[in-house]
């Protein structure tokens, strides 16, 4: 019976904390601690994607929220949020999101900058 009781509670338990899981992100970097990259790419952020997301929640604008997007296990597309596959959203555009043109250089930045989220 003990045993039982312990067993449900440490059930009970991870399921608490299961649920908290899908709902509390990983905390953003604040902006006084933003390296020099990570500053230009908010900038280019703020420039070419922030007219359609917000970084700081996942509540929609015209897509999806990006705040903890490089660190969620999937995109709202299902996607995983790779360098990889980031840099392809970014640059080919994804359904009604525009492709966005960048140099290799905005780009490192703004990958950087995503990674604070
Ligand atoms: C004109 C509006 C618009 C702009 C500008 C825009 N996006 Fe998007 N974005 C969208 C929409 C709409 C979606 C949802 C696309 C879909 O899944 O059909 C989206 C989706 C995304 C996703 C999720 C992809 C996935 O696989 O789920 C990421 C990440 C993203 N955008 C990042 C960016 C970044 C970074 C920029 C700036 C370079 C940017 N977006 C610029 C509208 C925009």
């Amino acid at each position: 019976m003990r045993a039982w009781n312990l067993l449900m509670a440490s059930a009970l338990t991870t399921f608490a904390f299961g649920l908290a899981g899908c709902r509390t992100l990983p905390p953003s970097k604040p902006s006084s601690e933003w390296t020099p990259q990570e500053a230009r790419g908010a900038a280019v952020f703020n420039q070419k994607c922030a007219r359609c997301h917000y970084p700081t929640t996942t509540a929609p604008l015209h897509g999806p929220g990006l705040q903890a997007i490089t660190k969620v296990k999937a995109m709202p597309s299902g996607a995983p949020p790779t360098d990889e596959r980031l840099t392809a959203v970014i640059l080919d555009g994804r359904g009604m999101m525009p492709a966005t043109q960048l140099n290799d250089a905005d780009l490192a930045d703004l990958l950087a900058y995503l990674h604070t989220l």
